[in-house]
C-alpha cells in the first residue's frame, strides 16, 4: 500500500519554478543523500511544472525539453534510482498546465502509460485551465484510473487546490494525498492562513491519503519563485512542526544543495517526523470548539497509546495558553493525568492532569509526548 503515512521528498516548485535542469534535478539527489535527508525519510524527488516543450510531439507524446534534459526522463528516472530514491513528476488536468506548458486533458491515459515508461513513481496533477464541460472530480477519476492501468505503481498527488470540496471524494479516485489550498509563500501570514483553514478538516485525512497543505518553505529565507519576506530559523520551526502535527505530506521546497544547519536541523528533527510518520495516523483534534484563532491547542492519538499535546501561538506576542484536560476527554473524575515529555527540549515535564497552562513565545509553539498514568 502506497502512502500509510504521508509522503515524503522534494519538489522544484517553490525555488526553482522554470529555472529547472536535468543538472539540478541529479544534484539534488545526490544532496537528499549527503545531506542524510533520505535517510531521515525523505524519498521523492519531483520535478514540478515546465519541464516540457511548448507543443506534444508528431506522435502526440508530451516531449521532455531537450535543453533542460538532453538525456530525457528516464536516464534521470534511473539516475534517481540508482540513489535509493523515487522519481516524482507533473501534469495537470485542463488542456494547458499552470504555466502554459501541453497538459493532460482527454490524453491520460497515454500520458499516464509514459510516465509509466520513464519510471516515474509519482505524478503531482495540477487543475489549471480546465474545459468549462468538464467536470473537476471526474478528471481525477480519470487520472486515478489511468495510473492504474499503466503497468506501474505510481502515487498519485492530486493539486486542485480545495475545490469542489475535494476532501469528500478524493480517496475514491485512488489519490494518496491532496493538496487543499491555494498556493503557499515564503512568509508566515501566508503560511499560517493556510494551516488554519484546514485545522477542521483533517479528520478526512488519514492513511493512504493525506491533505497535504503545501510544499514547505522551509529554509528558503526568502530566495527563488515563491519567495514574500521569509521568515526566521524559529518560524520555520513553527511551521515544519505544524506540518508534522497536522499530519501534511512533508516535500522540502528550498534549494537543498545549499541548506543552513538550521535548516537542516529543522527538516530531520527526529521527534517531530516520528509525529508526522505516525503509524496511527489519527487527526489532530482542535481544542476550543473549532474556532481557529491565534492561540491553538490540538490533541492527537499517537501509535503505543501514547499522545500528542501541542500548543501553537500565532500571535506576535507571547501568550499563556491553557489546555482543559476536560475538552480532550480527560476530566478530574477519571483519576488519570498526562506524564509528558517536551519534544523539542527532551526534557520530561512530569504528570500533569485537570489543566496545563504554558507560555507560548509569539510565532513560537510548545509540544508535549506522553501516556496516560493513574494519579
Ligand atoms: C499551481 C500549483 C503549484 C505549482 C504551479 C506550477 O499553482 O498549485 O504547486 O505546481 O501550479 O505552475
Amino acid at each position: 500500500m502506497l502512502a500509510k503515512t504521508p509522503p515524503m521528498g522534494w519538489n522544484s516548485w517553490n525555488t526553482f519554478a522554470e529555472n529547472i535542469s536535468e543538472e539540478l534535478l541529479m544534484e539534488t539527489a545526490d544532496a537528499m543523500v549527503e545531506t542524510g535527508l533520505r535517510d531521515a525519510g525523505y524519498e521523492y524527488v519531483v520535478i514540478d511544472d515546465c519541464w516540457s516543450l511548448r507543443e506534444r510531439g508528431k506522435d502526440g507524446r508530451i516531449v521532455a525539453d531537450p535543453a533542460k534534459f538532453p538525456h530525457g526522463m528516464k536516464y534521470l528516472a534511473d539516475y534517481i534510482h540508482g540513489k535509493g530514491l523515487k522519481f516524482g513528476m507533473y501534469s495537470c488536468a485542463g488542456t494547458r498546465t499552470c504555466a502554459g506548458y501541453p497538459s493532460s486533458f482527454d490524453h491520460e491515459f497515454e500520458d499516464a502509460k509514459m510516465f509509466a515508461q520513464f519510471g516515474v513513481d509519482f505524478l503531482k496533477y495540477d487543475f489549471c485551465n480546465k474545459p468549462r464541460r468538464a467536470d473537476g472530480p471526474n478528471l481525477y477519476h480519470r487520472m486515478g484510473l489511468a495510473l492504474k492501468s499503466s503497468g506501474r505503481e505510481i502515487l498519485f498527488s492530486a493539486c486542485n487546490w480545495g475545490s469542489d470540496k475535494v476532501e469528500e471524494w478524493i480517496r475514491s479516485t485512488g489519490a494518496q494525498m491532496y493538496r487543499s489550498t491555494g498556493d503557499i509563500t515564503d512568509n508566515f501570514r501566508s503560511m499560517s492562513d493556510i494551516a488554519k483553514s484546514q485545522m477542521n478538516k483533517l479528520a478526512f485525512s488519514a492513511q493512504g491519503c493525506y491533505n497535504d497543505i503545501d510544499m514547505l518553505v522551509v529554509g528558503m529565507h526568502n530566495r527563488g519563485n515563491v519567495a514574500t519576506g521569509g521568515m526566521t530559523d524559529d518560524e520555520y520551526l513553527f511551521h515544519f512542526a505544524l506540518w508534522c502535527a497536522m499530519q501534511s505530506p512533508l516535500m522540502i521546497g528550498c534549494d537543498i544543495r545549499d541548506m543552513s544547519d538550521a535548516t537542516l536541523r529543522t527538516l530531520t528533527h527526529p521527534e517531530l517526523i516520528r509525529i508526522n510518520q505516525d503509524a496511527e495516523a489519527r487527526p489532530l483534534f482542535p481544542l476550543g470548539g473549532g474556532k481557529i484563532g491565534d492561540d491553538f491547542i490540538g490533541f492527537k492519538h499517537l501509535e503505543g497509546n501514547e499522545f500528542l499535546l501541542c500548543f501553537f501561538n500565532f500571535g506576535e506576542r507571547e501568550r499563556t495558553q491553557e489546555a482543559d484536560f476536560f475538552d480532550i476527554g480527560l476530566p478530574v473524575a477519571s483519576g488519570k493525568g498526562l506524564a509528558l515529555r517536551d519534544i523539542i527540549t527532551g526534557g520530561d515535564i512530569g504528570v500533569k492532569s485537570d489543566y496545563m497552562r504554558v507560555p507560548v513565545p509569539g510565532h513560537g509553539f510548545r509540544m508535549y509526548r506522553g501516556k496516560l498514568v493513574d494519579l
